[in-house]
């Protein structure tokens, strides 16, 4: 059987915690690239893949991305070496002749908008988790919020595109206060049926 040791999944699951301070340099191109080039390889219905990813990088889009995000996650943000903003293209229909093209009509299943952007924004969410999981076996340590305004990082740094921000992702080496205790599992006896 082929599977990860035990060093793996300690990166990944077991001793992996969330960040919440930061140190190191901003992932250089080739290390995004990298990491793209994982989580694009990860499942999503018809094959969509409607994640898009916004970096803010430069000082003037850190800047305004903070501005958006609720006080207690500033701080986190700020320290963060590389910040991403995961989102759902709402056109992401369009792009079926490419990704499916022995099925390019479910471009037609996806005419109206409202269900398309729920399906759109379920499908994403599934790459952010793989995003997550990505960034972790980079050996990178991440802190995922949904602390922030979406309509005011959509109105403000994605003006003018097809882009919906639903989650933030700071990603880097851990800083001093990096992580916090763990908080209980929901475990096996609890969680799982067998029917
Ligand atoms: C989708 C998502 C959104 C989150 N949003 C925030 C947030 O806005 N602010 C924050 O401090 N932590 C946030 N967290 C961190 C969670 O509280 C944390 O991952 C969880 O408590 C597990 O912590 P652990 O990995 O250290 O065990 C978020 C995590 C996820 C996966």
């Amino acid at each position: 059987m082929n599977n990860l040791d035990d060093q793996s999944l300690s990166l990944l699951f077991t001793d992996a915690h969330t960040a919440h301070d930061f140190t190191g340099e901003p992932l250089p191109e080739t290390e995004l690239r990298r990491l793209h080039d994982l989580v694009k390889m990860a499942p999503t219905s018809l094959n969509s893949q409607p994640m898009r990813v916004v970096y803010a990088q430069s000082p003037d889009a850190r800047k305004r991305l903070i501005g958006h995000l609720s006080e207690g996650n500033k701080a986190k943000t700020s320290s963060a070496p590389t910040v991403a903003i995961l989102c759902f293209d709402g056109e992401f229909h369009e792009w079926f002749p490419t990704v499916l093209p022995h099925f390019a009509a479910a471009r037609d299943l996806f005419a109206d908008e409202t269900p398309r952007h729920a399906f759109a924004l379920g499908q994403a969410w599934l790459q952010a988790g793989y995003y997550i999981l990505a960034a972790r076996s980079l050996g990178y340590v991440v802190g995922p919020m949904t602390g922030f305004n979406s309509a005011g990082v959509d109105g403000d740094l994605l003006a003018g595109t097809t882009l919906k921000s639903f989650c933030v992702v700071n990603i880097g080496q851990p800083g001093e206060n990096a992580y916090k205790p763990r908080n209980p599992r929901v475990e096996f006896s609890d969680a799982v049926t067998i029917l």
